[in-house]
């Protein structure tokens, strides 16, 4: 077993480290006040290769592996958990579909300029009635007589980067009676008729980035549009949140990292009765369990990151390592999160610290691309093989 990483990875999470610490930390507080979408730091991002690590340099990436964009997701993270949300949809919910599905035109003209940075990308499957339960969907996709063009109808809901996104992969019902086999994935330029942006979150947490409702009204995809074949659209939704579920581990380590840094830092500066709090018993304590969870969380990320380019290319899943990285490291992140503010005491209920969003943002990767209930469902299921 080796611990170390390639020179390359090292390289990303340098490149990275730098850039969040220079151009992000300075801003995430107001974006995260004022909610503006931070479409400057973003469009830097993708010329610095960050919105499309895992792309192949002919499809506008990076073409680096599963680890080298883990490390960066941390690093932008410790920064700006919002930002790294942008990154991660662009990254995992967007390209990596298309990557795996896709026709070699689909991947020029729709991976190319999100993975570069020029576009935005979003990722459609909820709606309004269906969550967890995503294969109770509603929005409907109809075949044209002469099979050129799908209409499709239907209102998506919480669609990170719907406000801002250039295109979208959207899933529909192609089949009513097929249930989830019923399911296709179909490829959205959002600038074209029929497709419209609804009301925008206001969210309790990654503020800065953009969440809202999206409508589509007798939208006309071309078949050339259709991702995979018709049917195949639920297995293609889940092989994706496979992938961006280490998005959001990586997430989750890193606003724990930030936290943990802070909490450390302070322990060492405050001082009560006369000696610093990070003397006293009950603190001790406190900074041991967070670092346990934090570098446990770290590694079950990072080993899933592993998991997931060792399955590329073929047929094996690593379904497992990443619903139990997105599991562990949102739980360690709220666990990280809560001690520090605790820690902190009034300066961590203050906004003129970034404890406060530390946990405010940390509570989004317990809930989306699948609740830690659902991590814990697809584990079980897999372990057990009962349903
Ligand atoms: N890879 C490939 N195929 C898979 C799969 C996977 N990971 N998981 C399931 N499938 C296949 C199954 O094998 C099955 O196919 P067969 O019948 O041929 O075997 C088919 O898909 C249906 O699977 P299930 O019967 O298990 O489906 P289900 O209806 O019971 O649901 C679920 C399973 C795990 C609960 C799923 O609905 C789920 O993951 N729900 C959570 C949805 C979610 O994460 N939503 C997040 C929205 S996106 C988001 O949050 C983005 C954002 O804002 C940034």
């Amino acid at each position: 077993m080796n611990f170390e990483f390639t020179d390359e990875q090292l390289m990303i999470q340098a490149a990275a480290r730098d850039f969040a610490q220079e151009r992000i930390v300075p801003v995430a507080a107001q974006f995260d006040a004022s909610g503006e979408f931070p479409i400057d730091t973003v469009r830097e991002m993708g010329e610095l290769g960050l919105m499309g690590i895992e792309v192949p340099a002919i499809y506008g990436g990076a073409g680096m592996d599963s680890v080298s964009y883990a490390l960066a997701m941390i690093e932008i993270c410790a920064a700006d958990a919002a930002h790294g949300t942008i990154m991660s949809v662009n990254n995992s919910l967007f390209c990596h579909g298309i990557l795996s599905h896709g026709t070699e035109q689909q991947k020029q003209q729709f991976v190319r300029p999100v993975a570069s940075g020029e576009a935005i990308g979003a990722y459609a499957l909820t709606e309004p009635q269906s969550g967890s339960d995503a294969a109770n969907m509603r929005v409907r996709a109809v075949a044209s007589g002469d099979g050129s063009e799908y209409v499709i109808n239907g209102k998506k809901s919480w669609i990170t980067s719907g406000p801002v996104a250039d295109y979208v992969v959207l899933f529909a019902v192609t089949d009513p009676e097929q249930g989830s086999k019923g399911i296709s994935a179909f490829l959205i330029d959002t600038s074209e008729p029929g497709f419209h942006r609804g009301k925008t979150e206001p969210k309790l947490g990654i503020r800065a980035s953009a969440t809202c409702e999206i409508e589509l009204e007798d939208y006309r995809c071309p078949a050339a549009c259709r991702l995979g074949g018709e049917g195949e659209g639920f297995k293609i939704a889940m092989g994706v949140l496979d992938a961006g579920r280490i998005g959001i581990a990586s997430q989750a380590v890193g606003i724990a990292r930030a936290a943990y840094q802070a909490t450390v830092d302070y322990v060492c500066e405050r001082k009560a009765f006369g000696r610093p709090i990070g003397t006293f018993q009950m603190t001790q304590s406190k900074i041991a369990d967070m670092k346990t969870r934090l570098q446990a969380a770290e590694l079950l990320t990072l080993k899933a990151a592993w998991a997931k380019t060792k399955a590329e290319g073929g047929d094996r899943r690593y379904t497992v390592d990443s619903a139990m990285a997105k599991l562990f490291a949102s739980e360690a992140a709220m666990f990280i999160t809560h001690q520090a503010v605790q820690i902190h005491g009034g300066m961590g209920y203050s906004k003129e610290m970034p404890v406060e969003r530390y946990f405010r943002d940390a509570k989004i990767t317990e809930i989306y691309e699948g609740t830690s209930e659902i991590q814990r469902m697809v584990i079980s299921r897999v372990e057990t093989g009962l349903r």
